[in-house]
């Protein structure tokens, strides 16, 4: 059931179309002006369209269309009018109307128009909760302090002009952090423009970057700029840095240090205001090490490095986020009440997931595709989620005390941020735990 606000200044028509809509199974108000249309909005925002006739005293209809647009811009407003020229609806739908009909209308096109307005209405609404859901509150939400402590760290460093340096194996949402990072900017209302360094060839990433000029290289037709200039004002994502050759490494050496460049081919310097994130799943240290990166580069790009840490150190985070990664996947198939069983929370917990929420996001959604029912089970999820479970369980059988307590180490490291941690949980001491560790030969 919708709620609808019909207004029309005969009343004749008013408590026709309500009847009808009511009988549609909506609820129903009505206004005679614009002026009462807008006060039953004002009291009650949650309307979920609006119809309203072109023609009514005082203001018309297509007035009350541009403040219902500038006071409760979501709501869709469906114009109605007797006069159907051309250009009331192109007015109106230029004012923002969601669609028009034309007087005299039968029955099944008004419930027709209003029953898909309504279909949209409530996509959009879904796709805004996918957003947000998606994009923004997990990584808000989390439940590691690991995890929180960078996310604040984030929070901060966004509000600088500090180039971040984002690490972190791949699939751990460098990615979604680098965005997020953008958005608590002050930038956040100029560009975000992502640039991946893997993907093109020297060549192309070159002229994708820093623009080019007509006639630069073949197939070059006309003066085209680069994503840096894309970026004016915002911020460039720069994913997987490492995969930069060495004369590109250069080239953007100097862009970082004087925020200019030329176009491909081109001679006139340009400049511009770009705050600079990149993201890297190689440990770039070691790149500089091996000579594979510039030892300058790095040290300009390392000013404020946040290593976004795997889903095996942040266990916390793994059932809320699949959760919500359930209840996107069941939005999305239109279907609700979707939930794990016991043992597939336990299973979710304990793997490993070396693929990290890449691998999680994969494998719920396989997991709803293949749940007939509303409940998730084991035989829904992939394989390699017992095959790991199975070597890591306590197997039977006799056993030395040594193995168990090497196990008890393995999986207390990978649940704790520091070793300091790890060791108090274990409760010995700092040293002690790194000569068992040594002894055992873990990681
Ligand atoms: N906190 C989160 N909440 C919800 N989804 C997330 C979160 N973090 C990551 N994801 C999802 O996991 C997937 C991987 O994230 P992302 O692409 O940001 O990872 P990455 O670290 O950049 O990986 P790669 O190194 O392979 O580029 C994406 O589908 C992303 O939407
Ligand atoms: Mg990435």
């Amino acid at each position: 059931m919708a709620s609808l606000l019909v207004v029309d200044d005969e009343r004749n028509i008013r408590v026709h179309l309500a009847r009808f809509l009511e009988n549609c199974g909506h609820s129903v108000k009505t206004a005679e002006t614009a002026r009462q249309a807008l006060d039953l909005l004002m009291e009650d925002p949650r309307f979920d369209l609006v119809l309203t006739d072109y023609k009514l005293a005082e203001v018309n209809g297509l007035e009350l269309l541009r403040r219902i647009k500038h006071q409760t811009p979501e709501i869709p407003v469906i114009l109605m009018t007797a006069y159907g020229t051309i250009e009331n609806a192109v007015e109106a739908m230029k004012a923002g109307a969601y669609d028009y009909l034309t007087k005299p209308f039968s029955l099944e096109q008004i419930e027709h128009v209003v029953s898909r307005a309504l279909e949209v209405q409530k996509l959009r609404a879904e796709n805004r909760l996918l957003r947000d859901t998606l994009e923004e509150r997990p990584l808000l939400d989390s439940r590691s302090s690991v995890m929180q402590r960078l996310l604040e760290t984030a929070r901060q460093a966004a509000r600088s002009e500090a180039t971040i340096l984002l690490t972190g194996e791949s699939g751990t949402g460098k990615n979604v952090l680098a965005r997020q990072i953008h958005q608590w900017s002050p930038r956040s209302n100029h560009p975000f423009i992502v640039v991946n360094c893997t993907t093109l060839s020297e060549h192309l990433l070159e002229s994708e970057l820093f623009g080019h000029v007509r006639g630069a290289f073949t197939g070059a037709v006309k003066n085209k700029p680069g994503r840096l200039e894309a970026a004016h004002g915002g911020t460039v994502f720069l994913d997987e840095i490492g995969d930069l050759s060495p004369a590109l490494q250069t080239k953007f050496l100097r862009f970082v240090q004087e925020q200019s460049f030329e176009r491909v081919g081109g001679i006139q310097t340009i400049r511009v205001n770009t705050r600079l994130i990149a993201a890297s799943n190689r440990d770039l240290a070691a790149e500089v090490a091996a000579r594979h990166f510039r030892e300058d580069l790095f040290y300009r790009l390392n000013v404020i490095t946040l290593r976004v840490p795997p889903l095996r150190e942040r266990r916390e985070d793994i059932l809320p986020l699949a959760q919500r990664m359930l209840q996107i996947e069941g939005l999305r198939n239109h279907r609700t009440g979707l939930h794990f069983s016991t043992e597939v929370e336990a299973i979710l917990h304990s793997y490993s997931w070396p693929g990290n929420v890449r691998e999680l996001r994969n494998a719920i959604e396989r997991a709803v595709v293949l749940a007939g029912g509303d409940t998730i089970l084991p035989d829904h999820l992939p394989d390699n989620l017992f095959r790991q479970s199975a070597e890591t369980a306590v197997p039977s059988g006799p056993r030395n005390i040594e193995d168990m307590e090497r196990e008890l180490i393995i999986r207390v490291l990978a649940e704790s941020a520091t070793l300091e941690d790890a060791a108090q949980t274990l409760g010995i001491n700092v040293s002690t735990l790194w000569r068992k560790r040594k002894r055992y030969k873990i990681e």
